[in-house]
């Protein structure tokens, strides 16, 4: 029988600093109500300036690490938007900082799908026998990209970091990844862009968010909002119901849908054209904003500690990001407690 990647552990860290729509209204042209209307959020966290992805991503694998029956991972998989540095990846430094002493450590950079595309990576690794068990984590600081004085991106997104502990197992156990359905389309790359800083452009300045001295524009976070909010719905109902057809499910059989924390609009949308009810939707948007690769395993911890996903549900999870990309997997929840 095949080797599967069963969910073992699950841990979550926000910093603490909560960035309220009335806060942001007082310097941007916004509001509460605009914001809550249009997305669902009403706060978000954002890390102190010197935090950076990596504090946050070991405090959740921490988390993680405990969370799961015992053990350590010999290998480290971190989706991120905001490394701590261009090189070297942000992954060997979390694992060396975890005592994850030699273990393969890598980085994803699949934006807000980077949390199902470093599931798929990881348990692809321990299916060829590559890894017996593997850290996956989703670890984000855009408050360290975000213009400022741009309302259509300040307001949605919001730092924090969720990881999961995998281990080699079997196909038909509760936990078991059970598929999944990758894909992205890069002509549609400038609608999510930071075009600075990478080889086809030189970010100028030295100044990040939230500390004091300006900032090179072209190292700013930008998004195209509308078409960003058509092709996620589009592409993220079509992801799901590949990988339901994978797995075997009906869509009336999924008990919970976890998906990107974008916009619950989005969230609803994609439940109404999947014909499930949006009560099955997990949304936890509402207190961290969009969390980007952190989104799913925040929303997955909330729902598993908040009572609503429960040993024995049928769970799918989807993502829409940048590149644009998107992913979805699913699992039968077995009984892990969150941390
Ligand atoms: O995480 C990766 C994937 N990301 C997503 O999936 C995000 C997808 N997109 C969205 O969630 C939505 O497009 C947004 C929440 C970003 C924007 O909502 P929208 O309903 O698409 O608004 P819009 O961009 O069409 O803007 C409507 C109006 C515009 O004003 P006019 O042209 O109607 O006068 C905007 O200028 O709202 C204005 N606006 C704002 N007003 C107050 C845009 N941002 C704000 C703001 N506060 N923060």
């Amino acid at each position: 029988m095949s080797r599967a990647a069963v969910l073992t552990g699950l841990g979550t860290f926000v910093p603490p600093r909560v960035v309220t729509n009335e806060e942001l209204a007082r310097t941007l042209d916004t509001s509460d109500e605009w914001i809550r209307t249009r997305t669902g959020i009403t706060q978000r966290h954002w890390a102190e300036p010197g935090t950076a992805t990596g504090d946050l991503a070991v405090a959740a694998g921490e988390r993680a690490l405990k969370s799961a029956d015992s053990g350590g991972v010999d290998l480290v998989v971190l989706a991120t938007t905001t490394p701590d540095h261009p090189c070297p990846a942000t992954a060997p430094e979390v694992a060396s900082r975890l005592g994850l002493e030699n273990a393969a450590a890598y980085d994803i950079a699949a934006v807000c799908s980077g949390f199902v595309y470093g599931l798929a990576s990881a348990a692809g690794a321990i299916a060829a026998g590559i890894a017996e068990r593997a850290l996956v984590i989703g670890a984000e600081t855009y408050s360290t990209i975000l213009d400022p004085d741009d309302r259509t991106t300040s307001v949605i997104f919001g730092d924090g970091a969720g990881a999961v502990v995998l281990r080699a197992g079997d196909p038909a156990e509760p936990g078991a990844l059970l598929g999944y359905d990758l894909g992205s389309d890069g002509s549609l790359k400038d609608l999510i862009l930071v075009p600075g800083g990478g080889s086809r452009q030189r970010a100028a300045g030295t100044a990040g968010a939230g500390e004091p001295g300006p900032r090179p524009a072209d190292s700013y976070f930008s998004m195209q909002g509308q078409p960003v909010f058509r092709h996620a719905v589009t592409r993220m109902a079509a992801s799901s119901l590949a990988m339901l057809d994978r797995a075997g499910w009906a869509p009336e059989t999924v008990d919970w849908f976890v998906g990107h924390q974008a916009n619950v609009r989005i969230l609803h949308a994609v439940a109404d054209q999947l014909g499930m009810a949006r009560e099955r939707t997990v949304v936890h948007l509402d207190r961290v904003g969009n969390t980007s690769a952190a989104s799913i395993p925040l929303a997955l911890a909330d729902a598993v500690t908040g009572g609503l996903i429960a040993p024995g549900d049928r769970v799918l999870m989807s993502a829409f990001g940048g590149g644009v990309t998107w992913g979805s997997t699913a699992l039968v929840w077995p009984g892990v407690v969150a941390n």
